[in-house]
């Protein structure tokens, strides 16, 4: 009996143990279990990390490849890592035309791509060779030339001296003195160049510089009323920067490649051109620099009208000029003269206070001609 007591004992303690040993495996197991998941989450993790890195640089090897520079133009062409780096580079600052690149200046580049002088310097020599920029006979220039729209003014007075309308590829300058109707004509066109088609538009964008505050949104949807139309689907198609200074309103320009590029951009307005600079560049030994800044603006506006088929509008003020018999005269002198495509200049009747007029002054293609026209509720009409 005693023995089947200690039996007993020894047994129950084995039972204990296996108890304890049984815990113990579970406490492992569930450990190794734990860690397991742990480690599984950890590639989990990593996966996620390698599919993203992929993405991104799926993204960047994609960009490289719809590139439309051919790669032997790229000095960069047979280092692999260069390839994808600097060409990524070159399209997230916006050159992926040859044109363009073309066109560029080298420390822009610089600047915009970080890559070295050297290289720029080969690839926009390089690409001059390949450009558009080269020549090229008149009647390919005329063919494509006749394939771009104008943006009609909408008013048939003021639409008939201009041949139709503003032309792309050119800067179209208003000038004149204040309440001539500048600022109507720009806003008409911006709401030109964005109606739908069957409404007489271009159903395309517009970029707006205002660097007055005369831009008026109230005024615009007023003129809007003129058509049978929602004012929202205009005023989200017109894009407007109020430039306070003549560096905003340079970076403006220089920066808006993006904008043209993705949003179907038809007409730049400028309204006015000169008044930043008139203001910050004050007396006569200020000029000198005034021009050369002004000149380096216009030559980009010249390029962006060019590169991308848009038309450029640009309003100017006038001072009175004390040698001629005219008694106004443009500001910007022969810089803006020079840069201007067409200029036409506004004047005001002295008869009916409604009335203006629009005369071309000079013109590479325009024969000079005058117009009447009315500011209305409705924009201008004709009288
Ligand atoms: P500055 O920018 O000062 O050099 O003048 P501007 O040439 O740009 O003049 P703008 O185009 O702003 O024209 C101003 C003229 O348009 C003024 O004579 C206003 O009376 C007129 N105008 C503006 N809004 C309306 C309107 O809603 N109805 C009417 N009938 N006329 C308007
Ligand atoms: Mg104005």
């Amino acid at each position: 009996m005693f023995e089947k007591y200690i039996k007993t004992e020894q047994e129950d303690k084995i039972i204990e143990e296996d108890k304890i040993a049984e815990e113990d495996k579970i406490i492992e197991e569930d450990k190794i279990i734990e860690e397991d998941k742990i480690i599984e989450e950890k590639i989990v993790d990593t996966i996620k990390e390698i599919a993203e890195i992929d993405k991104e640089e799926i993204e960047v090897i994609k960009k490289v490849y719809d590139f439309p520079i051919p790669e032997y133009l790229l000095p960069w062409k047979n280092d692999d890592t260069l390839l994808i780096e600097y060409t990524s580079r070159l399209v997230n600052a916006g050159y992926d035309n040859i044109d363009l690149i073309a066109s560029a200046t080298v420390g822009e580049m610089v600047k915009k791509t970080g890559i070295n002088e050297f290289l720029i310097k080969e690839l926009i020599g390089n690409a001059l060779q390949w450009s558009a920029f080269n020549f090229k006979t008149a009647s390919s220039l005329y063919s494509s030339r006749s394939l771009l729209k104008k943006i009609p003014t909408m008013c048939n007075s003021l639409d008939k001296i201009l041949n139709g309308g503003v032309e792309p590829r050119a800067i179209t300058e208003f000038y004149g003195e204040f309440i001539t109707g500048k600022t109507q004509i720009c806003l008409q066109l911006a709401i030109s160049a964005t109606l739908p088609k069957e409404l007489g538009g271009l159903d395309a964008k517009a970029i707006y510089i205002d660097t007055e505050g005369s831009f008026n949104p109230e005024r615009l949807v007023q003129i809007l009323s003129r058509w049978d139309i929602e004012p929202d689907r205009i005023l989200d198609k017109i894009i407007v920067g109020r430039a306070f200074t003549s560096d905003i309103q340079i970076a403006m320009v220089d920066n808006m490649l993006e904008i043209i590029k993705e949003k179907d951009t038809k007409l730049l307005i400028i309204d006015s051109l000169t008044s930043n600079f008139r203001s910050e560049y004050m007396g006569k030994e200020a000029i000198y620099d005034r021009q050369q800044k002004l000149n380096k603006h216009i030559q980009q506006l010249s390029r962006i009208a060019d590169i991308h088929d848009i038309a450029v509008v640009i309003t100017n003020q006038v001072m009175s000029d004390m040698d001629q018999t005219n008694n106004v005269k443009p500001i910007g002198g022969n810089i803006l003269a020079h840069g201007s495509t067409h200029r036409i200049e506004c004047s005001k009747s002295q008869l009916k206070s409604s009335v203006r007029f629009a005369k071309i002054v000079a013109s590479s293609s325009l024969p000079d001609a005058k117009a009447s026209f009315e500011i209305t509720k409705h924009g201008i009409e004709d009288v």
